[in-house]
């Protein structure tokens, strides 16, 4: 006996249609016009739409970071985003400098055993290649880049930015982009000209320039456009597929659309933060509070939303993930009063990705709902080398499903949700359309109309998911 999801309207990237979903076990086993009852337990989603599950190819979960660590952990992280619909997450792990990529491996699989709670992978941030071995001609990191990718790792990430922690140069960021583009990964590149923009704010703080609001100033979107064009001219020139990160703003786009009408295999995604909020609206330089809102690439000025929707709707843009990155506002902001280089960076945002999409991307007319879930599971599942078990509504895929009422008003806030924060970027927002149900591997995990927000099956019972090398879906 199986799930049989009745009367809804099932959404591809594609078309919109009037089909019944069978699932049994873990498994969608059956997509068809008027399946049989069967015995099947019945779920009536008359007036639903029937979405494949979120999936958020950019979180930080339990990392180290700015001196604190992320608030949310696998479970309340994992929890949140099935909450909001999302049943798949990427996650990063980092490599300290001077130890080795299967260390952070280890420790990231680590951090998740037993607590995730939906399915997650990750992507492997390289720092540091080691020594070089004369016999083979190769550094170490080059060979564990091998068996990153055997392990299901396909996708490694770079820092452009973050000097001293995370950053590394233009030759290194090379030779990992070679030997990506050999192993058929894909290089995703955090795209911002760290050391410009560290020489700005050492200045500005000698100015005494030290509150929240000069974290956004003191990283242009020109730092980021720099970055983001030599990111993506480095990787051709080395033949891989690259995907930037939380791209933020109009220059950015114009690098990356640039580079991609010259062929370039390049990607990249925003963030919901950059298509809602704004340095007018969010940091004009006024109170404390501000520190709310210090995450990197910064807030930019509220014109650079226009043209953020526009490339989500013509194909520029590829994906909307978050860069969940939470930090309490009542401790760990807290660190930076007095100096906003020290406020940990990042915002939440899991659990709300696809409340801000439908309601500002869906409700306002700027995006359909079939892009909607282009952006939102079905693109992040190719992209990334999943889309034999993620990001559709088929048969023989995952049963992480969405039944999504577009008619659902939620109001967001900290009071209520389930990620770890003490506050809420969007507080007190009234969004139309949000997750009714939501299936994960064909187990109900949340209902948000009989117990909202509840999560309802096991901690831990989240599997990490081996992805394939595929180039980001060029190869
Ligand atoms: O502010 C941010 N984005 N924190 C997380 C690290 C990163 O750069 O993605
Ligand atoms: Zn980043
Ligand atoms: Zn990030």
């Amino acid at each position: 006996m199986g799930i049989l999801i009745k009367n809804g309207t099932v959404v591809s990237a594609t078309e919109s249609k009037s089909l019944d979903v069978l699932i049994e076990g873990e498994t969608i086993a059956c997509v068809d016009v008027g399946i049989g009852e069967d015995g099947h337990e019945v779920v009536d989603a008359s007036g639903l739409l029937v979405m494949p599950g979120g999936i958020d190819v950019h979180t930080h979960l339990d990392m180290p970071f700015g001196g604190t660590t992320s608030a949310d952990d696998y479970t309340t992280g994992t929890q949140a985003a099935a909450a909001g619909g999302t049943t798949m997450l990427i996650d990063f792990a980092l490599q300290s400098q001077g130890h080795t990529m299967r260390e952070a491996f280890d420790v990231w699989r680590a951090k998740s055993k037993g607590k995730a709670c939906v399915d997650y992978s990750l992507h492997m941030a390289v720092t540091d290649l080691g020594l070089g071995d004369e016999a083979e001609g190769e550094q170490r990191g080059l060979r564990e880049m091998e068996e990153m990718v055997a392990e299901g790792i396909s996708s490694f990430k770079l820092f452009m930015a973050y000097p001293g922690v995370l950053m590394i140069d233009d030759g290194l960021m090379f030779k990992v982009m070679q030997k990506a583009a050999a192993l058929n990964a894909l290089c995703c590149v955090h795209a911002e000209n760290g050391s410009a923009i560290d020489v700005v704010v050492a200045q500005m703080i000698a100015e005494g320039k030290t509150a929240p609001h000069y974290h956004a100033l003191s990283r242009s979107p020109k730092a980021e456009a720099e970055a983001t064009h030599r990111a993506i001219a480095l990787a051709d020139m080395a033949g891989a597929a690259v995907y930037i990160v939380h791209l933020s703003n109009e220059d950015s786009l114009a690098a990356l659309k640039f580079m991609q009408s010259r062929g370039a295999k390049a990607l990249a995604e925003t963030c919901t933060q950059y298509l809602v909020l704004s340095i007018e609206d969010q940091m004009p330089g006024k109170s404390w509070d501000e520190a709310k809102y210090v995450f990197t690439p910064p807030l930019r000025e509220r014109w650079n939303q226009a043209p953020l929707w526009d490339a989500l709707a013509d194909g520029a843009l590829a994906v909307v993930s978050t860069d969940h990155c939470p930090f309490r506002f009542a401790d760990q902001k807290e660190l930076g009063r007095g100096d906003f280089r020290k406020i940990p960076n990042g915002g939440p945002g899991v659990e709300n990705r696809l409340q801000i999409l439908w309601h500002f991307g869906v409700n306002a007319g700027r995006i359909s709902p079939e892009r909607f879930v282009a952006l939102s599971a079905t693109n992040p599942a190719k992209i990334f080398g999943m889309e034999k078990q993620k990001g559709r509504i088929a048969e023989g895929l995952d049963a992480d499903i969405l039944l999504w009422d577009t008619k659902a008003e939620y109001t967001i806030s900290a009071a209520t949700q389930r990620m770890a924060t003490d506050y809420s970027m969007f507080e007190g927002w009234k969004v139309v359309g949000n997750a009714a149900k939501v299936y994960s591997r064909g187990e109900l995990v949340v209902d948000n109309v009989a117990q909202p927000g509840k999560f309802l099956g096991a901690t831990g019972r989240g599997r990490f998911v081996k992805r394939e090398a595929n180039a980001g879906g060029f190869a």
